[in-house]
């Protein structure tokens, strides 16, 4: 399928009232979304259009370069967005379904201990957690990115993510430490477990895909399976 316009989605997150996060962050957060589309749709535009006959390729500076990196910052921060937007609106609590169970399964200590865990990381990100879905080996994993894009791994598929950038808690909590724990306890009363399990649902189902059609290489007999 070729590519297309990226277009801001419409939440349910929009439609409600959430607990402890501002109707006012959410809009003003939404522009920040609608501005990551809007960037990701003109550097994919740029770099389509490059004369790559004529254009430097240069490693200090070329526009080539500069359009590529920010062109992954525009796009992850248009699918990040995507994902949480997504999952606010819901009715928070534990961790339920398939997600607990696979957390449950293999975080050691736990889906308390993982939640613990996870809270922690909220503080040691500069820019988002992301729990993911390893699409190799079928693991579950919290991950830290400084930036929208930096610290992304490949095939790992992002089934919750907590934004901890400022602008998505300074209003409602204040610019401190604290003020992000509590945030990020807000954003845990919010989350729709349904959304996350929804998300789970499908990186499972492209890795069963992937090992149904032979896409994917088989072990060879009597290694260890990871
Ligand atoms: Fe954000």
């Amino acid at each position: 399928m070729p590519w297309d316009e990226l277009k801001p989605r419409k939440f349910v997150a929009f439609e409600r009232e959430l607990d402890g996060i501002s109707r006012q962050t959410m809009e003003d957060h939404y522009k920040l979304y609608e501005g990551y589309a809007k960037k990701a749709n003109e550097c994919r535009k740029i770099l389509n259009e490059f004369d790559y006959s004529e254009i430097e390729g240069n490693q200090v500076y070329s526009p080539l370069r500069a359009v590529s990196v920010d062109y992954t910052f525009a796009l992850l921060g248009y699918k990040n967005h995507d994902l949480y937007f997504g999952h606010l609106g819901g009715e928070g609590g534990s961790p339920q379904g398939r997600f607990a169970e696979l957390v449950g399964a293999e975080f050691p200590g736990g889906v308390a201990a993982w939640q613990e865990a996870v809270k922690k990381d909220a503080s040691a990100a500069r820019g988002w957690v992301m729990v993911g879905y390893d699409l190799n080996d079928g693991s579950i994993f919290n991950y830290i990115m400084d930036t929208q894009n930096l610290w992304a791994v490949y095939n790992m598929v992002p089934v919750l993510a907590i934004d901890v950038y400022e602008h998505a808690y300074v209003r409602d909590f204040g610019a401190t430490p604290d003020g992000r724990k509590q945030y990020v306890e807000a954003f845990f009363r919010n989350l729709s477990w349904d959304h996350v399990n929804r998300q789970l649902a499908q990186a499972e189902a492209a890795r069963r895909g992937a090992e149904q059609s032979g896409a994917r290489e088989p072990e060879p007999a009597g290694a260890q399976s990871s």
